[in-house]
């Protein structure tokens, strides 16, 4: 798997920052914010060459998008999924909480871009909209999903809060041992300390754990700013959002299968 520069997602953190600053000072659902921040995510993917697509859903009298962007190689039938909510609270910018998880899948998604990967099995990405207001739009997503479609769903991996200060130890959260496994691997791989924790519903991969797919993520952990104004783009470590990407990175090409490039 590539080796990602932490600075890569620290750039697409930053952006979220501007575009809260730039609209009220929160990317929250049925806000301003919230909408510039798809337009950011969707515009990146576009670019590098994803099919991408807006999905909308209303919530509380306000419309909600989920961006979901598809590799386009692979076994379609065998869908590796990443995903990280997009949201934030009213409160702030909501930028470890959960610009952290939607940098490192979009630094994730461009990188099998540049690699121009050519996995064995589908990559599948998704930015999830009103999970703050009870995982909507990823609940949305996977009740939409025909039977068929679901059933192609072979693994989702989800990353919400990986960019915490003075991260340790990181939490690896799992309902199958081999998704957790390849997780721990990454931190294990650098010499960084993980530990199993139970999140229960409390974010993204619950809808898709309740359809049957198997489901894991990691979280870099505790955060004083949680939900508060100051999570912003001084609430999060470049260095541990690094790891959280190159975790997401590592664990994307070995599950779905991304060869080894033989230099020509
Ligand atoms: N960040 C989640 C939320 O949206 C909750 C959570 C807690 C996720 C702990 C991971 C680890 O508020
Ligand atoms: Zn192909
Ligand atoms: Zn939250
Ligand atoms: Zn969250």
């Amino acid at each position: 798997s590539p080796d990602i520069p932490a600075a890569n997602a620290m750039a697409h953190a930053q952006q979220l920052q501007s575009i809260s600053t730039a609209n009220g000072g929160n990317r929250a659902h049925g806000r301003a914010g919230f909408r510039a921040s798809a337009d950011y995510v969707k515009a990146k993917l576009d670019a590098a060459g994803f099919q991408t697509t807006l999905q909308s859903f209303t919530y509380q009298g306000a419309t909600g998008w989920n961006v979901i962007a598809e590799w386009p190689h692979g076994d379609a039938s065998q869908v590796v999924f990443l995903g990280a909510h997009l949201d934030s609270v009213p409160a702030g910018a909501g930028i470890n909480d959960n610009g952290s998880g939607t940098s490192a899948v979009l630094e994730t998604a461009l990188a099998v871009a540049r690699a121009d990967a050519r996995p064995a099995k589908r990559l599948r990405f998704g930015w999830w909209g009103a999970e703050e207001l009870g995982l909507i739009g990823s609940k949305h997503y996977v009740a939409n999903l025909p039977a068929a479609e679901r059933t192609k769903i072979k693994s989702y991996l989800n990353f919400d809060m990986v960019g915490a200060k003075n991260t340790r130890t990181w939490g690896v959260y799992t309902d199958s041992a081999s998704l957790g496994a390849t997780l721990t691997e990454y931190f294990r791989g650098k010499g960084i300390a993980t530990r199993g924790i139970n999140i229960g519903a409390r974010s993204d991969h619950a809808p898709f754990k309740s359809a049957g797919i198997q489901v894991s993520g990691i979280s870099s952990g505790d955060d004083p700013c949680y939900h508060s104004r100051c999570d912003d783009i001084n609430n999060i470590e470049s260095s541990v959002l690094g790891h959280g990407t190159n975790a997401a990175a590592y664990a994307a090409w070995k599950l779905a299968g991304v060869p080894a490039r033989v230099p020509l």
